[in-house]
């Protein structure tokens, strides 16, 4: 043991039904318990072994091992976040966003529709396995909408991460099949807000 920290599965605030019927019982089970426990596991194994290379000066293992770590750091990052970016209806989820954010979208987008709009297009678009983000930039004091390939986390952008949404099949291919469009179109439904706003306000500070 190297004395390090690992990492650990984070609780959810919610049952596995409490998503439905937007992502049923069954998808959010599997996806907590097996993907996101997976990334979990598979970043303390990379990391262990990084921490073995570094005390033995081994250069070429510890290069070696950067793939791994970026791959399940960022899938433990990504949906660490998804997670509270999500709430049920009877828990605040749907709705709109308020205050200093809905301002900003407003500034940005010119409205919360067609911020809606434009993401969800974005986010479907995504090719294969990813992310769809909504993000921060520090330095031009702007938000910004993107996505993100395979489990990249949106700092690989230069970006503080506000609101993500997952598109990996796993996310909802055993409800939704593959109409991806009809989950993104769903998951404004369940939205926390929030969530969004108290991270936009961490942002700034
Ligand atoms: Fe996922």
């Amino acid at each position: 043991m190297s004395g390090h920290v690992l990492y650990k599965l984070p609780e959810l605030s919610y049952d596995f039904s409490a998503l439905e019927p937007v992502i049923s019982a069954e998808i959010m089970q599997l996806h907590y318990s097996k993907h996101h426990n997976a990334y979990v596991t598979n970043l303390n194994v990379a990391l262990e072994k990084y921490y073995d290379a570094e005390s033995k000066g081994d250069i070429a293992s510890m290069i070696g091992l950067q793939q791994a770590i970026r791959f399940n750091g960022g899938g433990h990052v990504n949906h660490s976040i998804f997670w509270t970016n999500l709430a049920p209806t009877s828990h605040g989820g749907g709705g709109a966003p308020s205050g200093d954010l809905l301002a900003a979208i407003t500034k940005e987008f010119g409205s919360v529709e067609s911020f809606i709009e434009k993401f969800s297009a974005l986010t479907v678009a995504v090719q294969g396995s990813g992310w769809g983000w909504l993000g921060w930039n520090q330095s031009s004091k702007r938000l910004v909408m993107t996505s993100c390939n395979n489990q990249d986390p949106l700092s690989t952008q230069g970006l503080v991460p506000l609101l993500g949404i997952d598109v990996w099949e796993h996310a909802y291919y055993l409800q939704y099949k593959n109409v991806r469009a009809e989950y993104v179109k769903n998951i404004w439904n369940i939205v926390s807000w929030k969530n969004v706003e108290q991270r936009f306000k961490d942002a700034q500070s």
